[in-house]
């Protein structure tokens, strides 16, 4: 049977599906589809859902804003949730200064890079005009993004379009080449950036996700990592861009990642855990240093030309300022904390299973890779995509996940407690099991 519907699925081959599970209703942290099956939602709804899918303060918030007013713009005019929200954005990220709302990350991300080129520009400072970042970075779907983060296997198709970047390897400790120690090669990939920096004077920022990457495979970087390539920034005069749209608001056990890696970023852009999971919105945030370039008469056209239909909704403002409110209220950064150290119990058990090469975890995050061969670490394969593989084997368990090549991610909802946690591990150990029996990868 051919799939009847008219949705054309994101990041799917439409052909390997006849047809999509329809969810209804969700209650807690669990998914409810249209024939009553429960899924244990352990991807976060693509990796934003905080308290699970009934939080009745978000659901309240939404309803009381949506009576004074559903949107109106920040075109020459304001709003209060929008002003609220700046305002706690600034307070809880250091040196951050002003806020610019967009309704996505990626639209996050083309804002930061916007930003940068043209607060060199603003200085009259011409040649600056380049970006470098890790290799295996992604930053979303949009050119500016696609440019920046690129990963091959997404986005060769649209290579020619690209502008270019300076990518610096990564260090993946899984993977390290031939020759070098985990150690060495963090430093030599260090030394790469210090080369470039100090050879070129174009780049005009170095951009990185804060923490972790996630879609390029889960890779967890090395303490102090982060905060050295800050300070080769600093020393170089770069400034630094950090995408904390999947690692911030607590899913690597911190509220402000950046902050916990010890960097200090001149940019930053939030999205996806902002509103809970709820609505959809963006925030890029700024140093005052950077803001002030933007500042001068109107003919010298320094301000920035940007602007989105629903830049600061006030719904997905009031629904963000809620859900930071209950973040302080529940000290849900503790609880994850305590909960996410079930990963680390549980690691040896995922261990034991034939196919699991590698397992990378770091707050309410696990990445499990899996290999033929644990010797020879080469990924399994197969003719159909192994996502839908495992997410129909997950599917018929009772969880719903969602792989990325021949990593599987655990990305639960942030708030979600021991018992679902020891369940959703549980029940991947089992698909990945049965999966093993099943094909011959
Ligand atoms: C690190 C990172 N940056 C940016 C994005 C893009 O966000 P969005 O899908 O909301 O455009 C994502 C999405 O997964 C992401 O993981």
């Amino acid at each position: 049977m051919k799939n009847l519907s008219s949705v054309w699925h994101p990041n799917t081959q439409m052909n390997e599906w006849n047809n999509f599970d329809k969810i209804v209703k969700g209650q807690g942290m669990w998914l409810i589809d249209s024939k009553g099956n429960r899924l244990l939602d352990g991807v976060a709804s693509m990796w934003c859902n905080v308290w699970g899918h009934s939080k009745k303060e978000l659901i309240n918030e939404i309803i009381k804003q949506s009576k004074k007013i559903p949107h109106s713009s920040l075109f020459n005019l304001t709003n209060e949730p929008a002003e609220q929200l700046a305002k706690k954005l600034v307070k809880i990220s250091p040196n951050m200064n002003h806020v610019f709302y967009s309704d996505n990350g990626s639209t996050a991300m083309e804002i930061a890079f916007k930003i940068a080129l043209q607060y060199w520009k603003n200085l009259g400072i011409k040649n600056k005009n380049k970006f470098a970042t890790l290799e295996n970075g992604y930053h979303g779907d949009t050119f500016g993004a696609m440019s920046v983060g690129y990963v091959p296997q997404y986005f060769s198709k649209f290579k020619d379009q690209l502008f270019s970047t300076h990518q610096i390897p990564v260090p993946n400790k899984y993977r390290i080449p031939i020759g070098y120690s985990f150690f060495e090669y963090q430093n030599f990939c260090l030394e790469k950036v210090e080369s470039l920096f100090s050879n070129n004077e174009k780049i005009a920022a170095f951009v990185m996700e804060s923490g972790a990457q996630l879609a390029g495979g889960v890779i967890i970087y090395p303490d102090g990592f982060q905060k050295k390539i800050s300070k080769l920034c600093k020393k170089y005069d770069i400034l630094l861009i950090l995408d904390e749209i999947a690692t911030g608001f607590g899913r690597l056990g911190s509220l402000i990642q950046y902050k916990s890696q010890d960097s200090i970023p001149d940019i930053v852009a939030y999205g996806k855990m902002l509103t809970g999971g709820y609505l959809t919105l963006g925030a890029t945030l700024t140093t005052k240093k950077i803001y002030n370039t933007f500042l001068g008469e109107f003919n010298e056209m320094k301000h920035l030309f940007h602007g989105h239909t629903f830049t600061g909704n006030p719904i997905a403002s009031a629904v963000a300022n809620e859900n930071l409110k209950l973040y302080e209220k529940t000290n849900l950064i503790k609880k994850i904390q305590d909960t996410s150290k079930i990963f680390e119990k549980r690691k040896t058990d995922f261990y034991q299973c034939d196919l699991v090469g590698d397992v990378r975890n770091k707050g309410m995050l696990m990445g499990i890779e899996l290999v033929k061969n644990k010797k020879e670490k080469i990924p399994i394969s197969t003719k159909t995509s192994i996502n839908k593989i495992v997410f129909e084997m997950a599917k018929s368990n009772g969880i719903y996940l969602r792989t990325l090549g021949n990593i599987v991610m655990l990305v639960p909802p942030l708030a979600i407690s021991s018992k679902e946690l020891e369940f959703l591990i549980d029940r991947t150990i089992l698909t990945i099991k049965k999966i093993h029996k099943k094909y011959d990868f």
